[in-house]
């Protein structure tokens, strides 16, 4: 029985993931780093540290960073990333994400986010939509990264419902891995080719339909 749905933030809610690659894309450029938005799929919804090494294998000469110069260039691209987001406002919520999330609530059921971003709480501020969300996972305390499925059972565990009654939505293939791995229904927004494991791909989150997708999950 469906109660709850859980949602990654960047890419699902506002489409903060345009910021993170440009961020990306800036600080690999300043280091003479080809970065395509192909391989930048590859970074959606994994941490700033993990980002930034697998940005780093992409050069053609490979340097060793000590520790301290892999914490600055993260600082660097997190310094941009924080400034493309200081423009955002409730505008710049992703099409039918208010309706989805209206929809959900009035049911009766609960709603979640489960973003890897150490910016998730100052994105959710400025759309103004902390109060839509029952539960925000604190990723600070979180051992393990997606595509671990820890953070989905997190917000499960918090929401007090069981993984198997949850819906997952998600903009990275990582992401798609934990909702699966957590044992529950992924949704999946963007390209059915970056998804061969989510149980829905919808090409836009204007197709999230409450009701249509409520039908699908109880007759899965
Ligand atoms: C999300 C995004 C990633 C980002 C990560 C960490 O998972 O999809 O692109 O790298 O959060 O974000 P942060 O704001 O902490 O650098
Ligand atoms: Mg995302």
């Amino acid at each position: 029985k469906l109660k709850a749905v859980i949602f990654d933030l960047d890419g699902v809610i506002t489409d903060t993931a345009e910021y993170h690659y440009q961020a990306w894309k800036a600080t690999a450029t300043e280091l003479g780093i080809p970065f395509t938005r192909e391989f930048n799929e590859n970074l959606k919804g994994v941490s700033r540290m993990d980002s930034l090494k697998l940005l780093l294998s992409q050069a053609e000469k490979p340097v060793n960073y000590s520790d301290e110069e892999l914490v600055q260039l993260a600082d660097r691209k997190n310094k941009l990333y924080v400034e493309l987001i200081e423009t955002i406002t409730p505008a710049d919520l992703l099409p039918g994400i208010t309706e989805f999330v209206a929809d959900i609530r009035s049911t009766g059921l609960k709603t979640g986010i489960a973003s890897a971003s150490k910016n998730a709480i100052a994105v959710l501020t400025r759309l103004g939509v902390m109060d839509h969300f029952d539960v925000i996972v604190d990723v600070n305390k979180l051992k393990n990264s997606k595509p671990d499925p820890e953070i989905f059972l997190t917000a499960a565990a918090q929401l007090g419902v069981e993984p198997a009654d949850c819906i997952g939505v998600e903009d990275a293939a990582s992401g798609v891995d934990a909702i699966k791995g957590a044992g529950m229904f992924a949704v999946a927004i963007g390209n059915a080719a970056h998804f061969p494991h989510a149980d829905i791909v919808l090409s836009s989150t204007a197709e999230l339909n409450f009701r249509e997708l409520a039908q699908t999950f109880e007759g899965k």
